[in-house]
């Protein structure tokens, strides 16, 4: 159903997440005017806050992340701010939070980032409390299960009470306007979709590179690891993206359904194509950083990084490698998409001592947005002894193209389609099953084969068998 809630209910107000990313968010949105200005949000925690002590809370906050807003955006916000603790285990605590929000009639979009193991009591408390009627969206926050199974029972609890259309599955990179540009860059251009497929593409990299290392979320992260946490979601989504035939309409029906295809024509890894890492003691940008488990406080096997070399068994991608990539404590912040191109069937220029380099299409996504495609191209010169030629790259940088238009962080656009109903950005339940059934059997392989973490030095690219994945295909990682 179509509407624009009035109503954001937001659960873990008090949370990391809340603080460094839906407040500013809500914040710049509002200072933008892009949410209605009878939009109340009502945050909810376990935090023993009122309505004050929430805004004052919520101003450290935003003071913090967001220092550059303009004076006096942040006191109209905080006017929207209500608050009210719960504890979501206590049915009676979601009878008290109804009458604190009021009516829902015009619609209300809850965001969920909560524990897992909140799940389903959170949901049957809003269903008890009758916020869960027609007019009201869920949006959910990751983690939503560790396996198919455990996912497959968040999905069920909350199916139960929200229709699927009313379910907002959050994948913040989906969120992410360089993300999105990928769409642009492939379907509103000519030239790239006839190269597009095994016979022109040799291989395809995803790379997502982290400096930082455990931060602050032990707890969740030494239980999950960089195949669950990075690969599950984001890579999968970015792999997707970057494979799917062409959509006939920009819809999420018609993207969604090109998604889920690539994704259930991923085939089973072997251990052997997957490498896994933990991070030691090394050093970053010149400052020494400790290892994984001396950040732990206890030995661990949890893999701080993974490569794998995936394969799509379907026409468009037969035999064509795409290796993945992700992992802590790297030497840059980078997240980029390689596209190598086969040589030329046939080179004139060999006989004239020249060699053709195949040319190679790097999509950067972050930190900066750019493309770069490198073409070949002769070097100026009377070609006495010789011709030479020489890769020179058509380099586009997105801040330089697009000075103008403000630069939003991917939870302003998930939120604002949140209120306003508009899914295309977010993950249906059979893309994500697709993702935990292929993540699962790589596990299950690791478990089977007693694979655990090679140790590599922080501030490194990983293992050395990671370089190795790839280069016995004769291919090389783009760092
Ligand atoms: C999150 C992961 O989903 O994405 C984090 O849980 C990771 O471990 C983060 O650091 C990376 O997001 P971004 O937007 O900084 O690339």
């Amino acid at each position: 159903m179509s509407f624009t809630a009035d109503r954001l209910l937001l659960f873990g107000a008090t949370g990391d997440l809340s603080q460094r990313m839906l407040l500013p968010s809500l914040c710049a949105l509002h200072d933008d005017h892009l949410i209605a200005p009878g939009l109340t949000i009502i945050g909810t925690a376990r935090s023993d806050f009122d309505d004050d002590s929430y805004r004052n809370f919520a101003r450290e906050a935003l003071d913090k992340y967001l220092p550059d807003i303009r004076k006096g955006a942040i006191d109209g916000f905080l006017g929207r701010l209500k608050y009210q603790a719960l504890d979501a285990t206590q049915p009676d605590h979601f009878v008290t939070l109804a009458d604190e929000i009021g009516t829902i009639d015009q619609g209300m979009a809850i965001f969920l980032s909560t524990a897992p193991s909140l799940f389903e009591p959170t949901i049957a408390g809003l269903e008890q409390a009758g916020l869960t009627g027609g007019k009201v969206r869920i949006g959910l926050e990751k983690p939503l299960g560790t396996s198919l199974g455990s996912s497959q029972e968040i999905n069920d609890a909350v199916s139960r009470v929200f229709s699927e259309d009313r379910i907002y599955r959050i994948d913040h990179y989906l969120g992410k306007e360089t993300v999105q540009n990928l769409l642009a860059l492939r379907f509103a251009n000519i030239m790239f979709e006839p190269l597009w497929n095994a016979a022109h593409i040799e291989h395809v990299q995803i790379t997502i590179a982290e400096t930082v290392g455990l931060e602050s979320r032990a707890g969740y992260y030494d239980g999950a690891g960089a195949l669950r946490d990075m690969v599950q979601n984001h890579m999968l989504q970015l792999l997707a993206l970057v494979a799917m035939e062409p959509p006939a309409n920009f819809d999420a029906t018609a993207i969604r359904d090109e998604k889920v295809k690539v994704l259930r024509a991923l085939r089973t890894v072997a251990p052997a194509e997957t490498v896994t890492g933990q991070y030691a003691k090394g050093a970053i940008d010149g400052a020494a950083v400790p290892g994984y488990d001396d950040e732990l406080g206890h030995d661990s096997d949890t893999e701080t990084f993974v490569a794998i070399k995936a394969h799509l068994d379907n026409w468009r991608w037969q035999g064509v490698p795409f290796y993945l990539r992700t992992g802590k404590r790297m030497p840059g912040r980078k997240t980029e998409i390689v596209i190598q191109f086969r040589a030329v069937p046939h080179s004139i220029f060999a006989s004239r001592g020249a060699k053709a380099v195949a040319n190679r299409l790097v999509i950067g996504i972050q930190p900066e947005e750019n493309i770069q495609l490198s073409l070949m191209a002769k070097v100026p010169g009377l070609d006495r002894d010789g011709i030479r030629l020489r890769p020179v790259p058509l380099d586009i940088a997105m801040d330089d193209a697009f000075a103008g238009p403000k630069k939003r962080i991917a939870y302003e656009r998930l939120l604002l389609d949140l209120i306003e109903g508009e899914q295309t950005l977010f993950v249906r339940r059979d893309e994500v099953e697709a993702q935990w059934t292929w993540i699962d059997a790589i596990r299950a392989g690791w478990a089977e084969h007693g694979q655990t973490p090679k140790r590599y030095t922080a501030g490194s690219w990983g293992p050395s068998a990671a370089i190795a994945l790839t280069e016995r295909d004769g291919a090389s990682w783009h760092d």
